[in-house]
C-alpha cells in the first residue's frame, strides 16, 4: 500500500490507458478521482473501483476547457481536503498528412493534449504548495520524440508536453513537487485499435521484445513516479516502449 490516504486525479481514466493507472494507484491505497469528458463511462470505471473495495469519486471534466478543470478541483478539494497526484492522461488523435489537416484538428489536438495539461498543472499547483507535497506525471508519447508521419498536431502537443514537464519540474522543484513524464510506445487501446494488421505486423518488427505494450505496462510506470520510491527524479521521460526507441 505505497499510496494510503493519497488523493489521486487520472484524467482521461474513463477506459484505456488512464482506466488502468487508476485501478494501480488505487490499489496501492490511492483514493481516485476518476475525470473523464465521458460522463456514464467514468462513473462506470468509479463503480468498479468502489466495488472492488477501494475509495472512488467520477467527476466530468473538459480538460480543455480551464472553468471545467477548476470546477473538478474544488470538488475534490471540498470531498477529500488535498491532491497528491495528477496524472494528465486524457488525450485525443486527429490524424492526417500536414497538407491535409485541418485547423479545426490542429486546434482540438493541442486544446486537449496540451492545454488540459497546463490547465490542470496550473488548477492543483496552489494545493500541492501549500502541502510542499506533489506528483505530476504527464502521459507524452514516443512520437513527441521520434516524429511520426501523418501525426503533426499529435506530435507537436506531445512533444510540448514533454517540455512542459521539464519546466514545471523546475519551477516546483523546491516546493517538493515532482514533475515527470512517461513516454508509451504503441500500446493496446482504443486508441491503437485502427491500425490495420499490416501496420501492426510493420510495428512489430521495430519492436525489439515484439509486441504491442499493455495499458497494465503504462500504469505501472506511472505508479512508480507517483509513488516515493521516485522522490529523487523530476524532469525525466521514462520511456515505455519495448526497446523501439532507445534514448
Ligand atoms: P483512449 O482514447 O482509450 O482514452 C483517452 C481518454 O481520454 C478517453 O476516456 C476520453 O474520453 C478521454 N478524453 C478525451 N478528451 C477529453 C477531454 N477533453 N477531457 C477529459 N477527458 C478526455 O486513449 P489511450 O490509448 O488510453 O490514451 C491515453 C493517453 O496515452 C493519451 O494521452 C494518449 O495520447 C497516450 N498514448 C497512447 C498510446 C497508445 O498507443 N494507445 C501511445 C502513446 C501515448
Amino acid at each position: 500500500m505505497r499510496l494510503k490516504g493519497q488523493v489521486a486525479i487520472v484524467t482521461g481514466a474513463a477506459q484505456g490507458i488512464g482506466q488502468a493507472i487508476s485501478t494501480a494507484l488505487s490499489q496501492e491505497g490511492a483514493r481516485l478521482v476518476v475525470s473523464d469528458i465521458q460522463e456514464q463511462a467514468a462513473l462506470a470505471a468509479a463503480n468498479q473501483l468502489v466495488a472492488d473495495g477501494r475509495e472512488a469519486m467520477a467527476v466530468a471534466v473538459n480538460v480543455a476547457d480551464g472553468e471545467s478543470v477548476r470546477s473538478m478541483v474544488e470538488r475534490v478539494l471540498s470531498s477529500w481536503g488535498k491532491i497528491d497526484i495528477l496524472v494528465n492522461n486524457a488525450g485525443i488523435t486527429r490524424d492526417a498528412l500536414l497538407i491535409r489537416m485541418k485547423e479545426a484538428d490542429w486546434d482540438s489536438v493541442l486544446d486537449i493534449n496540451l492545454k488540459g495539461v497546463f490547465h490542470c498543472t496550473k488548477a492543483v499547483l496552489p494545493t500541492m504548495t501549500k502541502q510542499r507535497y506533489g506528483k505530476i506525471v504527464n502521459i507524452a508519447s514516443i512520437v513527441g520524440v521520434m516524429g511520426n508521419a501523418g501525426q503533426a498536431n499529435y506530435v507537436a502537443s506531445k512533444a510540448a508536453v514533454i517540455g512542459l514537464t521539464k519546466t514545471v519540474a523546475r519551477e516546483y522543484a523546491s516546493r517538493g513537487i515532482t514533475v515527470n513524464a512517461v513516454a508509451p510506445g504503441f500500446i493496446e487501446t482504443a486508441m491503437t485499435s485502427a491500425l490495420t494488421q499490416e501496420v501492426r505486423q510493420r510495428l512489430m518488427e521495430q519492436i525489439p521484445l515484439g509486441r504491442l505494450g499493455t495499458p497494465q505496462d503504462v500504469a505501472n510506470a506511472v505508479l512508480f513516479l507517483a509513488s516515493d520510491q521516485a522522490g529523487y527524479l523530476t524532469g525525466q521521460v521514462l520511456h515505455v516502449n519495448g526497446g523501439m526507441l532507445m534514448v
